[in-house]
């Protein structure tokens, strides 16, 4: 099979777990990079790194990689991908494009205007028709990267962002995001050899992504659709077998979820269910004060309010409280809070051991 580069976009902080996750599919020449590992690898590895990475946000395929000196240079370059042997005429396409530091391009658009005409204009002279523009709902998605003056082209084969597993039926009103918390779970390095604690789950993406890396169940596996199933090279059989390739293993430790309104616990459970995992995790309305675990050796993880709702004062007792119970309740375990204020996480009072920002924009 043909090897080439694949690039897998994650969320800043998460390059270096990425990179650990790529290995153990089987990548190759592996180089995290800024939001983003790049490695090697062919068509089974570019369906496996959709189906099974936890942390990657999306999958890029390489066409090609060329420096150009103009604009009408970079049109050339561009026309040079057999793109009839990508997709067919009768399929919507649509062009991405980032642009850093150009001088011929100064906005991003008018370098997806330059790829889109190539790609009509090498339809046209070989078929002598050509295909659509489509932005609302792509088959195909170009996605173009400048630098300087050198430019990668790629064929984006996830679609739709992979951080929708596609198990989410319900959420609360500050939902983390599934890479995200897949990622902090990953970072911790629980992998199901102890209990899992979240106290304040929301509608319970820690422990329903917890339970998923305990069981080895592939993120991917609940997905509808990756748009690599509209290429031409399309090869259902091999998909198959990449989707049939990772086995589910036994749990036999548990995960605790709790929050303080029934109506997140509902969704919390909703969501484990269609995720197949709902056994795994014991659920629970309480208030965090007064939750009263025998946990030891867990590793507990938090993600309180940070200002959504409730006022400063109100959140700096909150945060507190969560130092309070974690000191006297919590003994022996290891806990992990996730916060987008490093303000509100002094008022925790305890000593982290570890400081780790995570960009998720
Ligand atoms: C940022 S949200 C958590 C979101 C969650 N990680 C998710 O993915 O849906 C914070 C949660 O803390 C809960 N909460 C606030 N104060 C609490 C307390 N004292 N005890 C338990 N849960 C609390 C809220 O009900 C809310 O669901």
């Amino acid at each position: 099979m043909e090897n080439y580069t694949i690039t897998v976009k994650t969320f800043a902080g998460l390059e270096e777990v990425l990179a650990r996750e790529i290995k153990l599919i089987g990548g190759k020449n592996i180089q995290p990079g800024r939001r983003a590992v790049t490695f090697n690898g062919d068509k089974r590895l570019l369906y496996k790194a959709n189906y099974n990475l936890r942390t990657a946000l999306r999958v890029l395929k390489q066409l090609s990689t060329f420096r150009f000196r103009s604009v009408d240079d970079f049109y050339k370059k561009c026309r040079t991908t057999a793109w009839e042997d990508l997709m067919d005429v009768n399929q919507g396409f649509a062009v991405y494009s980032t642009v850093i530091n150009s001088d011929e391009f100064r906005n991003s658009m008018f370098a997806s205007l330059k790829v889109k005409d190539a790609i009509v204009d090498s339809f046209r002279a070989k078929t002598g028709s050509r295909p659509n523009v489509d932005t609302k709902n792509p088959e195909v998605t170009v996605h173009v990267h400048i630098t300087g003056n050198q430019c990668f082209l790629s064929l984006d084969s996830s679609g739709e962002s992979l951080h929708k597993r596609g198990y989410r039926v319900a959420q609360g009103s500050a939902p983390l995001n599934e890479v995200l918390a897949a990622g902090m779970i990953l970072l911790s390095g629980w992998k199901g050899e102890t209990d899992f604690i979240d106290p304040m789950c929301g509608s319970g993406t820690l422990p329903v992504e917890a339970a998923l890396i305990a069981t080895n169940t592939p993120p991917g596996s609940f997905r509808k659709e990756f748009a690599f199933e509209n290429w031409m090279d399309y090869d259902t059989k091999l998909f198959n077998t990449v989707a049939s390739e990772t086995g589910k293993q036994g749990f036999s430790k548990k995960i605790y979820a709790s929050d303080l309104t029934a109506r997140n616990i509902g969704y919390a459970k909703a969501n484990a269910r269609n995720a197949k995992i709902f056994n795994h995790i014991i659920f629970k309305v309480a208030d965090f004060k007064d939750l009263t675990l025998r946990g030891n050796g867990a590793t507990i993880m938090v993600n309180p309010p940070y200002g959504e709702r409730l006022s400063q004062p109100g959140l700096d007792k909150l945060y507190a409280m969560i130092g309070e119970r974690l000191k006297h309740q919590y003994p022996g375990n290891t806990a992990w809070i996730l916060s987008a204020s490093k303000e509100l996480l002094n008022n925790v009072g305890l000593k982290p051991a570890l400081l780790s920002f995570i960009t998720a924009h």
